[in-house]
């Protein structure tokens, strides 16, 4: 890449940096606790609201998830409408769908059960609400939304997204393999509905992967050229929870503690990130969730070593400072060991988990031109990553794995 594009790119940056501090950030307020999603209907009068529409997928509702949160509207008298066909890796047809049920029910607000998808796709569902006249796709970028949404309920089923904390909402347009980001503080919920128990549920493989995902948020967010002290205080508690609580949970997935450590991480995690924005992992991860529909944590937590190492001196400094917080290098250590312990500590935690560290051919190498470019694309100029690459640099990435 040529010194006048880098130079380019970086003033980008610094100007959204900028002009972030002067946008309404807001956290959601949180209601945590063991079933506390059974209070949820309790809130909706102080909120102003009566009927909500509920999101989430099929396989929750079997498996009885919502259950004392319908029981308890039904002891309030609260009427509700359900759409349930979210699924992973969330369709604008999908949100369309949504839309419809939540216009057709005069429903006033969204809850959304379920992980990421179902949580960005009610997040849209909303936006379309306000915004009638705004296809999905027109709001593909940063700050399409700029208006009040209906109040969200986030609840995450998964310990990765952190979506129920964060100003994006990911959306695939599926005619065209495209999966794209929504960035807006619209879309931060205005409730986010920490409950460990509905975690309890998710297998070892979905474990591993979405908590891989929270990582792979709270590393690039902390190695980023736009964090701030706040979001580098959130990434480091999100990484010290993860690598002490996540194998336990594959291990062990009844032990709430540490289901209720992840879920804490994920969110620490979201809440770095929607400041301080992800990095190439992440774009190349979308490229592949556009692509073949690999799962996001599992994409990331192939990529997230490798990319790290292929940062090389300009992410050390930061990549040490974070294996010293959180104690995986000596204080002692130079600049370049402890980066290299902590991406090593990466690794290792992979192969504990029984992530692979490719793809298993699922990548055609005839389209990896075409991944590049759907990463570069995503990537530049928006995400202030400590080392800018270029198209090649992406094609280099994806035939190592
Ligand atoms: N909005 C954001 O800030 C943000 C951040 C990162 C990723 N994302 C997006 O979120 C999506 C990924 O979300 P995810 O990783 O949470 O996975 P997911 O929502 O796609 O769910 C994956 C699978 O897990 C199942 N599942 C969810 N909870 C379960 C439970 N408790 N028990 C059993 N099965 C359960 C789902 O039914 C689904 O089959 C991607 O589209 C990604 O791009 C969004
Ligand atoms: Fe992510």
């Amino acid at each position: 890449m040529n010194i006048f594009t880098k130079f380019g790119y970086r003033f980008y940056q610094k100007t959204l940096y900028v002009a972030a501090m002067f946008l309404h950030w807001r956290e959601p307020h949180v209601l945590h606790g063991y079933g506390s999603l059974a209070d949820v209907p309790s809130s909706f009068s102080a909120r102003g609201v009566s009927k909500p529409l509920v999101v989430c997928d099929k396989a929750t509702i079997q498996r009885g998830a919502l259950e004392a949160f319908f029981a308890a509207c039904a002891r309030k008298n609260i009427k509700y409408a359900v759409y349930d066909g979210v699924l992973p890796n969330p369709t604008v047809e999908q949100v369309e769908s949504g839309l419809r049920i939540y216009l057709d029910n005069a429903c006033d607000c969204v809850v959304a059960v379920g992980g990421g998808s179902v949580i960005d796709c009610a997040k849209i569902i909303a936006a379309r609400v306000v915004r009638p006249k705004k296809s999905v796709n027109q709001m593909r970028g940063l700050l399409k939304i700029c208006k009040k949404l209906p109040v969200i309920y986030a609840v995450p089923t998964t310990a990765g997204t952190g979506s129920e904390c964060t100003l994006a909402a990911v959306i695939t347009d599926a005619d065209k393999h495209d999966k794209y980001a929504v960035n807006d503080t619209a879309l931060i919920p205005a409730v986010a509905v920490i409950d460990p128990t509905l975690t309890e549920s998710l297998p070892p493989m979905l474990t591993a992967t979405t908590g891989m995902d929270a990582l792979t948020h709270a590393v690039e967010s902390y190695i980023g050229k736009e964090n701030t002290s706040y979001t580098k205080r959130k990434a480091v508690q999100a990484v010290q929870l993860i690598f002490d609580n996540l194998a336990e949970c594959v291990r062990n997935g009844h032990n709430l503690d540490a289901r209720a450590a992840m879920q804490r991480a994920a969110y620490l995690a979201g809440l770095a990130f929607t400041r301080a924005y992800v990095g190439y992992v992440h774009a190349l991860a979308h490229a592949l969730g556009g692509k073949y529909g690999i799962a996001h944590g599992l994409a990331n937590a192939v990529l997230l070593p490798k990319v790290l190492r292929r940062y090389g001196s300009s992410a050390w400094r930061k990549l040490a400072s974070l294996a010293k917080a959180v104690g995986i290098a000596d204080k002692t250590d130079a600049a370049s060991v402890a980066a290299e312990k902590f991406i090593c500590a990466i690794e290792q935690l992979n192969r504990e988990l029984n992530i692979p560290d490719n793809f298993g051919g699922q990548v055609d190498a005839q389209d990896i031109s075409e991944l590049a470019l759907h990463a570069c694309k995503e990537a530049n100029p928006l995400y202030p990553v400590p080392q800018l690459w270029d198209k090649a640099v992406f094609e280099e990435i994806l035939t190592q794995v």
